[in-house]
């Protein structure tokens, strides 16, 4: 029987895991440099947590979670990092010991969606929070850090939708305006939209559904009902993106598919690259009553999360120098041991090294070589009996393709000399 990878769960083979770990070192040096701090949460969380804070009448929670039940317990993992690091953020009282609180996570998500380029039941999120910072020039500048951050890994093609949703004055007012345009035209919606209509009207917006697109032409828009402080924060928040020149485009259409949201919504589509039909790579937005609603104090938040699979499709080929590799090839199996204590001379002086164990077995120095070359190896240490009885070590320079003896006490010198000079790494047959 062939086992395979569970539908819409992906593996991802050592030859593309330097494109990860770019992006990875990349965000937590933009995360860092603003002040985040990482923070690591279980992947599997209570039910509980999910339906409270995601909501109930959501699509998430509706119908892609991976749900189970262990010991008495309902669990399930993950479908996004909000609803833990808000859960850790109460249970540790963070907010005792600072008033601000900046956290930055990366890590698998889980949702149960039809798989298709750039959307997977398994997938990778990097995220940021902030706790204890109302104001929209927290805001701008998370969203302006994303602009610059995009730019910074070589994806400048970019569409910054930003949208307000108001607070806890606007929001009930806008779900009856937004229920009053749809009651007549109730029989045109779509099952679940009719369903939404009394528990959620909120959630057709987010609708792609023909029916429900149609019946919403004409329909009031959020930020036309905006007032107060609702209204302040929105027109704050548009004066510091202009002030910075971060680009971005008012949809007020934009609600996003989780109901812990206020105030400020933002969401980043591109067409960079090989992305697709799943251009939204990544979005986030405020959501201030969240930490309470949780059990915490009352402490605004706001975040944002980027799918790193679709920012991988958009993002172009990193221009990085392969690292530096020192192949070693012993000839049987006196010289495979003394390779091995090389080796450790070799990386205690910093270098990266391979050694073919296959040596000590009796493979030939030819198929020794050819694999230094397919490992793009940038030298090869050859190392037989003779070179062990003279007290030596030969050298081959794959790149520029020559050799020469060195004295056993100087290699490590000699190789780390050669790496100092840089140059191609090797690869030639
Ligand atoms: P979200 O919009 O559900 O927000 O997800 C954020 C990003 O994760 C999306 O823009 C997309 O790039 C990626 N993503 C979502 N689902 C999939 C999937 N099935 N396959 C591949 N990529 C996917 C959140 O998750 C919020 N927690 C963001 C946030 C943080 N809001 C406040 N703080």
């Amino acid at each position: 029987m062939t086992v395979r990878a569970v539908k819409g769960m992906n593996d991802i083979l050592p030859a593309e895991v330097g494109r990860w770990h770019h992006l990875e070192q990349h965000f937590r040096s933009m995360a860092e440099k603003h002040g985040y701090a990482e923070v690591r949460t279980p992947v599997v969380e209570p039910t509980g947590l999910f339906v409270r804070s995601i909501g109930e009448a959501t699509d998430i929670v509706e119908k892609e979670m991976y749900s189970f039940e262990r010991h008495g317990d309902a669990l399930t993992l993950r479908p996004e990092g909000t609803a833990g690091a808000v859960r850790a953020y109460v249970e540790h009282h963070v907010h005792t010991q600072e008033p601000v609180t900046r956290w930055y996570y990366m890590g698998p998500m889980f949702r149960g969606e039809r798989p298709a380029r750039g959307r997977y039941r398994q997938f990778y999120q990097l995220g940021c929070e902030i706790y204890g910072d109302a104001g929209p020039a927290a805001d701008a500048e998370m969203i302006d850090m994303l602009v610059q951050f995009f730019r910074s890994i070589g994806i400048a093609d970019l569409e910054v939708l930003v949208n307000s949703l108001g607070g806890a004055q606007t929001r009930p007012r806008y779900r009856e305006a937004l229920r009053e345009h749809l009651l007549p035209r109730r029989d045109l919606l779509s099952d679940d939209s009719k369903r939404r209509l009394d528990t959620n009207p909120l959630r057709i917006l987010d609708s792609k559904d023909e029916r429900d697109i149609a019946a919403l032409d004409g329909a009031p828009s959020i930020t036309e009902v905006l007032d107060g402080d609702d209204l302040a924060h929105w027109s704050q928040l548009q004066q510091d993106l202009d002030l910075l020149g971060t680009p971005y485009r008012k949809e007020p259409k934009l609600v996003r598919g989780l109901d812990y949201y206020t105030r400020t919504l933002f969401e980043i589509r591109t067409s960079a690259g090989e992305v697709g039909a799943q251009n939204a790579i990544g979005g986030g937005g405020r959501y201030d009553g969240l930490v309470q609603e949780l059990g915490g104090p009352s402490v605004p938040a706001i975040g944002f999360a980027l799918g790193v699979e679709r920012i991988l499709l958009a993002m172009p080929e990193p221009d990085v120098e392969p690292p530096f590799l020192c192949a070693i090839a012993p000839i049987g199996a006196r010289a495979a041991g003394q390779a091995l204590i090389l080796a450790r001379e070799l990386r205690a002086g910093g270098l990266r090294v391979d050694v073919d164990t296959r040596g000590a077995a009796g493979a030939s120095v030819k198929a020794m070589l050819r694999r230094a070359n397919a490992i793009h190896a940038r030298v090869c240490l050859v190392l037989g009996d003779s070179e062990l009885d003279a007290g030596q070590v030969q050298i081959k320079d794959l790149a520029a393709r020559t050799q020469t003896v060195v004295p056993r006490a100087d290699v490590v010198q000699h190789v780390l000399s050669l790496q100092a000079q840089g140059g191609p790494s090797g690869g030639h047959a």
